[in-house]
């Protein structure tokens, strides 16, 4: 016991303090009791970003960033790929146990029996403009839904907060469908119990004139592989954003929608679109070169490389590449996988990617694949939202669980003006506008 405290000395006052560790790190509230004297407030630690913060405990998803492991609930996802389908490891990261044939069965009922939207969501969809962003209709129709389903804000009982997990694992590939099909001005299908959710998404995106939709045995699966890749990664981004927003105990509808607005940016699940955009810009394989070249002096970044945690092989990316190669058995070799497959291979082997340890990431392989089945970029990252559901849920009833949780409340260090007096707008002279 002696050894598990961090012992610190404030050279100001020259007193020591022992921090106990918990779980390998040091609570930031312990840091409080270091003072100058009993009117200073405290040491404060300050991590812009986040970058060596825990801000919760979690059992859902385990990442080793150097040694390239991503685990849900402990299964390594190179078998859950492997074995799974989505809806199982939809319960899995949900619930924290894969099911037993009799649990899939009733996950999987409940599930099918909340992919319908209400006509009401329909018509709001409606309102959009035919070229709005498929990614602004899915975030603002999830939030509509909190008025669809007022009894949601119970978020403290817990068989409503199950029931609004069925509605959204149900209702967002419906949703996502028909953002897609309302860019294209088609009719909106709906659901069909029968087929599989993956099979469901596709009848919803592609049926036409056809009494009965016939998914592509392939596509679908290569499409199940890709929601269970993106079912889950711990603290990013948007997950921090659902746990933030839920912490004020708003419903899941508005706090998963607002975690979909973390994923729409281009840093984080937007990058497969812009993957997408910088292989059209570079346009063919012997031009990668000089595009690297022009990274590397400062003229952008290389899309879908690079990650905050894997610093070394992203496991994501080893799967999609190898489902790229089986839909593109199906659909046709693209040229955009021959130049993503040379730019992998320049920026693998040149000192600067090396050194900064910038790897391909998950949206490196994604954004070819979806494109491949006839996506356009534009959607892909509602793709994303649609897997990831479970997971900013999975977050969120783990956040409501947890104790020791309070509503999000991040400290600042003020550097602003200490204190002054409102000159009268008569009086006032033209002063440079800082930070506007
Ligand atoms: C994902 C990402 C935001 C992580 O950022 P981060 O952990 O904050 O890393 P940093 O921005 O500190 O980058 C470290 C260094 O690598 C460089 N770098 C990071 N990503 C790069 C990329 N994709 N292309 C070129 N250089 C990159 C940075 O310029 C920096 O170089 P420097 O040390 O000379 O200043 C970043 O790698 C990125 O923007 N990648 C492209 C977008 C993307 O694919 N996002 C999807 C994530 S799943």
């Amino acid at each position: 016991m002696e050894n598990e405290f961090l012992n610190i000395t404030d050279k100001r006052t020259k007193a020591t303090y022992d921090v106990p560790f918990f779980k390998g790190a040091v609570r930031a509230m312990d840091l409080r009791k270091i003072k100058t004297g009993p009117d200073d407030f405290g040491v404060m630690s300050y991590d812009p970003a986040f970058l060596n913060t825990a801000s919760c405990q979690s059992a859902i998803t385990f990442i080793d960033g150097d040694k390239g492991i991503l685990r849900y609930r402990g299964y390594p996802i190179d078998q859950l790929a492997d074995k799974c389908t989505f809806l199982e490891v939809a319960y899995l990261v949900l619930f924290g146990e894969l099911p037993t044939h009799s649990e899939l069965k009733d996950w999987t009922d409940k599930i099918t029996h909340h992919t319908m939207l209400h006509e009401t969501s329909k018509k709001f969809l409606e309102g959009f403009r035919y070229d709005a962003h498929p990614m602004g209709m899915f975030i603002s129709t999830v939030a509509a839904l909190s008025t669809v389903y007022p009894e949601a804000r119970n978020v403290l009982d817990p068989e409503s907060r199950k029931l609004q997990i069925y509605r959204l694992i149900g209702k967002v590939p419906t949703i996502a469908a028909y953002c897609y099909r309302h860019s294209l001005g088609y009719p909106y299908v709906y659901p069909d119990n029968e087929l599989s959710y993956a099979e469901n998404f596709m009848n919803m995106l592609w049926k036409m004139v056809e009494p009965k939709y016939q998914a592509n045995p392939a596509l679908a699966r290569a499409l199940d592989i890709l929601f269970i890749l993106h079912a889950d990664h711990e603290q990013n981004c948007s997950a921090n954003v659902m746990r933030s927003v839920g912490s004020s105990q708003a419903d899941p509808f508005v706090a998963t929608a607002a975690a979909a607005a973390g994923l729409s940016g281009p840093l984080h699940g937007g990058a497969n679109e812009e993957v997408l955009k910088m292989l059209d810009e570079i346009g063919s394989k012997d031009r990668v070169k000089e595009y690297v070249d022009g990274v590397k002096a400062g003229h952008g970044k290389l899309m879908g490389f690079g990650h905050r945690i894997y610093k070394n092989y992203d496991p994501r990316a080893r799967i999609i590449k190898w489902a790229a190669e089986r839909v593109f058995e199906v659909t046709g070799r693209n040229t955009r996988l021959d130049i993503a497959l040379e730019l992998e291979r320049i920026a693998l082997e040149d000192e600067y990617f090396i050194k900064r340890k910038l790897y391909p990431n998950v949206d490196f392989y994604s954004g070819i694949i979806y494109q491949a089945m006839g996506f356009k970029p534009e959607i892909f990252t509602v793709l994303f939202a649609i897997p990831r559901t479970a997971g900013w849920l999975a977050q969120w009833q783990e956040m409501i669980q947890d104790p020791e949780q309070k509503i999000a409340r991040p400290r600042q260090i003020y550097t602003g003006y200490v204190v002054r007096d409102v000159v009268p707008l008569e009086k006032r002279e033209v002063a440079a506008v800082k930070g506007t």
